[in-house]
């Protein structure tokens, strides 16, 4: 389709959302609604692409080159006088090479690229159009057909009769035009209707009456979706992430105990025969290996999780966790946080900017922050890196091998060294030498006979 060029409807507000945010910015299962958009596109091979960018153009321009084809452009549409005049703003950026223009909206984020390219297969003389016939069809744009089936027009649904509401086949809002055919007909366009905007839908009548009208292409329902309000933002990400966990099931070969308790955002990555166990939520940014188990009550966000870890119970970010790792339950990782091969960070610990190496193990009770532990280094439970002292951050070092007894306080920035042993209790604020045993607290005192004589005394009450 490299005659084609993608024109993309983003400049609206987005009333209905009742929100700050430009609409197309919303996220629905880990990408903007205008990213499912592109990401639909990038897998067509098309000669341009272009976004008519509009209310908070800056940002969601900057949407456009985060996650936009490269080389898509921007055009902007200073006054959102309705989706005609959107589109009549970007005829002139189109390349002189483009002879068809398929028009998208930003807010319908269930498009596949399967059903762009039948546009394009199926296509007659005046291009077409997609649409779907949809139980409840109200707040889209309804599609009239003569008695022998071909398009007539598409009226809104503000403006249509009681009988025109009836009609359950709608407009998608995606179309495959002619570039010649189309400009012509935006030309004709006015804003006599309910709700005074130049609408796109009004081409359809043009073509038609010229004599060259559009070919409906119906899709299924869950594919043409818009997204006006949040309640339509929540459904559509709930369709994503259906679509993306089926495919990992079906095609990677991923075990997911109950997908309705499974969120999985769209570009997360998970490999073959790992298990997602329920209340596992997976962010953007995450990649699960192969063979690891992940949940139940995880939420990765941002995560790379080597092959046949264990994360259970886990609230982590930003942190990689190598291959063999068991990590939790109640455990929580923070940004920095690097779990080396075969690693365990059991119940509750927390670790922030912690580099902990293959094998060390962090079984239980402990607070890893600014700290570099060695291969093997064992951190026995209630280990504190004190890493702060209110207006610096340091490190801790905790060589290979070392063995860090419960209850010490690592006052950083402080060094174990390798093989070196702490005593349990301990306040270390000074390095500990390799293979030394460093004892920082006081002697422990014995009375012998102290309880029986205090339990002999008389109570305060019999006096
Ligand atoms: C539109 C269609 C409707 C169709 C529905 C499918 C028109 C007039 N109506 O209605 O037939 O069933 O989509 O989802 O086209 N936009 C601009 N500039 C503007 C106005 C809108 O860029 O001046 C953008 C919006 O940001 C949005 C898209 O165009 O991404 C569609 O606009 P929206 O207001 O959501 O149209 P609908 O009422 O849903
Ligand atoms: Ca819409």
């Amino acid at each position: 389709m490299r005659d084609v060029a993608a024109v993309v409807l983003a400049a609206g507000k987005g009333t209905r959302f009742r929100s700050d945010l430009a609409k197309v910015l919303h996220r629905a299962a880990g990408r903007s609604l205008l990213g499912h958009v592109l990401g639909v596109l990038g897998e067509l091979d098309l000669g341009q692409v272009v976004v008519v960018v509009g209310h908070q153009a800056d940002a969601v321009g900057a949407e456009v080159d985060s996650c936009g084809p490269p080389g898509g452009r921007t055009v902007l549409q200073a006054e959102q006088l309705g989706t005609g005049h959107a589109a009549q703003c970007a005829l002139p950026a189109l390349d002189e090479h483009v002879r068809r223009v398929l028009i998208l909206p930003g807010d319908t984020p269930l498009l596949t690229a399967a059903s762009l390219r039948r546009l394009d297969e199926e296509a007659g003389a005046g291009g077409a159009m997609l649409t779907a016939e949809l139980d409840d069809p109200s707040g889209y744009g309804r599609v009239l057909r003569d008695a022998s089936g071909t398009v007539e027009k598409v009226v809104e649904h503000a403006d249509a009769t009681a009988d025109e509401r009836a009609v359950r086949e709608v407009n998608a809002g995606a179309y495959l035009f002619d570039r010649a055919l189309l400009e012509d007909a935006l030309a004709r366009l006015d804003d006599a209707n309910a709700q005074g905007e130049v609408y796109l839908t009004d081409v359809v009548e043009v073509f038609a009456a010229g004599g060259a009208p559009v070919t409906a292409v119906t899709a299924p329902a869950d594919v043409i979706a818009g997204v006006n309000d949040r309640a339509q933002l929540a459904r559509a990400s709930s369709t994503l992430r259906d679509r993306h966990l089926h495919w990992l099931m079906t095609e990677v070969g991923v075990s997911v105990t109950d997908p309705s308790a499974t969120y999985v955002d769209v570009d997360v990555e998970v490999g073959r025969d790992t298990v997602l166990l329920p209340g596992t939520i997976l962010e953007a940014g995450t990649r699960v290996g192969t063979e690891a188990r992940i949940g139940p009550n995880s939420h990765l966000t941002a995560c790379d999780v080597g092959d046949g870890a264990t994360v259970e119970s886990t609230r982590a970010e930003e942190a990689v966790i190598g291959a063999g790792a068991a990590v939790g339950p109640f455990t929580h990782l923070r940004r920095g946080t690097r779990l080396g091969v075969r690693t365990k960070a059991g119940a509750f610990v927390e670790t922030k900017n912690a580099v902990v190496a293959d094998e060390a193990k962090v079984p239980h009770l402990a607070y890893l922050g600014d700290a570099v532990v060695g291969e093997r280094a064992n951190i026995s439970c209630g280990v504190v890196t004190v890493n702060y002292d209110g207006a610096v951050k340091s490190q801790t070092i905790v060589e290979a091998g070392a063995f860090v007894g419960c209850d010490t306080m690592l006052v950083a920035p402080v060094t174990v060294g390798t093989g070196a042993y702490t005593a349990a209790g301990s306040v270390i604020t000074d390095d500990v030498p390799a293979d030394a045993l460093a004892i920082a607290r006081t002697r422990q005192t014995v009375k012998e006979g102290w309880a029986a004589r205090r339990r002999a005394q008389p109570r305060s009450d019999e006096r």
